[in-house]
């Protein structure tokens, strides 16, 4: 990753090239590409192993030996099955491979089989494709090719890219040779019939020094070496091999050999590529000890909210300052309302900032799933800004909803993680977190830096408007108070772990909080529901007398944030109310508390803090409790079942 320490000035300065077609966006998925001197095979495995956080349900490689065909290896199952299957079909004597790409498949188009997993072959073995997005005009294009003899192996979408270029090559080279040029020129052919998104990754029998790359609408990173270059969906597998990087823009493609790498750009032709550093601490994306990423994820917050702060506040003004917001003080003021959108995780965060938005700054705030603004057409008056929060920076829906605000002329900025994501480069401005990667599928450490990120910029917006000097620095000594107040809520995991051993058997809970604690209760259904798969709601408390109050019984356990504040007294009640209809409560409070105590089954202590960053430190115990109960479940907890990491499609 490219290091912008807290300025976000790269939100501007590497917007690619014209925005891609609002489409239907891209897929999950991961890809990987290898070509050198090296044995590509264990960069393809090591590298498809690094993509799995994405979420996936099948993978394959496929690879070149000189003077051989093409072998594919695909299973459906994870990577180390397809290692086992590597390993098994391994020929004694072979030469290493020189030349691969490799792949992991979230189904759309068909189940996950072997079939449909990639990479695919064109033109009875001519090419090899891996592909990620969605190829909207596929049915006719197989139609096209079928009605001219190309048999399909797969139900994917994906297969007609293959026999499209092998289709293509085999025209222009005719009865001659085939050349390298003819190839390129296949691929232009090819991806200029093709309406939808595509990140593409391709190889042909004939050359075993070549690959090319293609993208619209779905990342790809090109891994700079000595005699040797890689391609990946995001950088996750470069960490290691490489530290210099080219970001793939839309519409360009590149001619990928040992020694030479060419940019060509749809419009433009061969452009001068920008290398940048790839500067990712692989050390973040190891395990060290731990025995998941969510859990290392979670004990990382200390961390990632200190690193979410560094540089950010400014005493002298009492507020915080962001370096890559990219509008003037004078447009900031005149905002008259703000829209949050995001999706998951990052709408729950997007709730915590309407409340603290509001209260600290006074403006009003709109919160939006992305899947749902991107497709409304709501009146949005002018003075309003728009913030899309996301931990991947790519995810499909709320990338889409930030192109319909930028059409319309609304300023489109970023709360984002992954630096150089779709989302970073397309937004106007932003704030990055600087979390460092998140790997395990459920989110955890990105949830709580966007909290604190959005704490900074209420703040920020408070002190432009009312806020006075004192206020700014009460609200900043609160803040700055955060990362040791996180470290010590961590304590409470011995005692989560043995409510955990009580509770795991439940089949329903319910998660209640009142105001900033509301979104808190959706964040903790939202984290023991995608791990442990137990059916989980949360509500702001005073609303289960509505409906949900008739799910309470002795086996629905009911998770109450009753932190001392303003609704306390109100929480307390409806903590009765559950109490009184013989439901198990577990409260999570910031007080030796001996009222709470009295009516609560289970008690966990988190330490106080100002009641607009209670959610912060009151979600740690939360995601250890989803942690735990997953474990004693014996739930994939980095990897659960259909979810994946990073939602590239609609
Ligand atoms: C997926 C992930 C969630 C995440 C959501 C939004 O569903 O599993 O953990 O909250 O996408 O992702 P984003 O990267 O935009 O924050």
């Amino acid at each position: 990753m490219v290091d912008i320490r807290c300025s976000g000035l790269r939100y501007a300065r590497c917007r690619p090239s014209p925005l891609t077609p609002f489409a239907k966006d891209l897929t999950m998925c991961g890809i990987v590409g290898y070509v050198g001197r090296r044995d590509a095979t264990s960069y393809l495995l090591t590298g498809l192993q690094r993509l799995e956080y994405r979420g996936y349900d099948s993978a394959g490689i496929a690879t070149l030996r000189s003077s051989d065909s093409i072998r594919v290896i695909k299973v459906a199952g994870r990577v180390a099955e397809l290692e086992t299957e590597v390993r098994r079909r391994a020929i004694d004597g072979d030469v290493p491979a020189s030349l691969g790409i490799g792949h992991t498949r979230w189904a759309t188009h068909g189940p996950a089989t072997p079939e449909n997993a990639h990479p695919h072959l064109g033109g009875n073995g001519l090419v090899a494709v891996v592909h990620n997005g969605v190829i909207e005009n596929f049915e006719n294009l197989k139609e096209e090719l079928s009605d001219k003899g190309y048999r399909f192996a797969s139900q994917t979408d994906s297969e007609v890219i293959a026999h499209l270029i092998a289709d293509g090559v085999q025209q222009l080279a005719g009865d001659g040779s085939l050349t390298i040029q003819h190839c390129i020129e296949a691929v232009q052919q090819t991806i200029a019939r093709l309406r939808g998104t595509y990140g593409l990754a391709i190889l042909f029998r004939e050359f075993d020094d070549l690959l090319i790359a293609a993208r619209c609408g779905s990342p790809l990173v090109i891994g700079v070496g000595k005699n040797e270059q890689f391609i990946a969906s995001d950088t996750s597998p470069l960490v290691g091999a490489t530290e210099r990087i080219i970001y793939l823009a839309d519409h360009q493609i590149a001619v990928v050999r040992p020694d030479s790498i060419q940019v060509l750009h749809r419009d433009q032709g061969r452009i001068r590529p920008e290398i940048q550093a790839l500067n990712n601490d692989s050390q973040e994306v190891q395990l060290e000890g731990y025995e998941h990423y969510m859990l290392k994820e979670i004990y990382e917050q200390p961390k990632s909210i200190q690193n979410a702060l560094r540089g950010r506040i400014d005493h002298d003004n009492a507020t915080a300052k962001f370096g890559g917001l990219n509008l003037t003080t004078g447009q900031l003021r005149a905002v008259q309302r703000i829209i949050l959108t995001g999706c998951g995780t990052s709408w729950h965060s997007a709730l915590v900032g309407e409340y603290l938005i509001e209260e600290l700054a006074r403006i009003p705030v709109e919160v939006e799933y992305a899947s749902e603004l991107r497709y409304r057409n709501p009146p949005i008056d002018p003075g309003t800004i728009i913030f899309g929060i996301t931990q991947s920076g790519e995810t499909a829906d709320t990338l889409a909803a930030l192109r319909e605000m930028k059409r319309k002329g609304h300023p489109t900025l970023a709360i984002c993680n992954v630096i150089g994501s779709s989302i970073a480069q397309e937004a106007d401005g932003g704030i990055y977190l600087h979390a460092g990667p998140e790997i395990g599928v459920a989110s955890t450490k990105a949830f709580t830096s966007q909290l604190t990120v959005l704490a900074m910029l209420a703040l920020y917006f408070g002190r432009l408007r009312h806020v006075s000097f004192e206020a700014g620095q009460r609200i900043i000594a609160q803040l700055e108070r955060l990362p040791a107040i996180v470290e010590q809520a961590l304590a409470c995991h011995e005692q989560v772990r043995e409510i955990a051993k009580k509770y795991y058997q439940a089949t329903n809970f319910l998660y209640l909080g009142r105001k900033y604690n509301f979104p808190t209760a959706l964040e903790g259904a939202l984290k023991l529901k995608e791990i442990s798969y137990i059916h989980a709601e949360g509500y702001p408390a005073a609303e289960m007398k509505h409906g949900p109050i008739a799910l309470v019984d002795e086996h629905t356990p009911s998770v109450f944030i009753v932190p001392q504040g303003t609704v306390y007294d109100k929480v307390l009640s409806n903590l009765q109310e559950v109490k009184a209809r013989g439901g198990p409560v577990i409260s999570v409070v910031d007080h030796d508390d001996p009222h709470v105590a009295k009516l609560s089954d289970d008690v966990i202590h988190v330490p106080s803090i100002e009641d607009f960053l209670q959610p912060i430190v009151a979600s740690v115990p939360l995601q250890l409790l989803a942690y735990e109960i997953a474990l004693l479940r014996g739930c994939d907890v980095d990897k659960p079942r259909n979810l994946a990491k990073s939602v590239t499609v609609e």
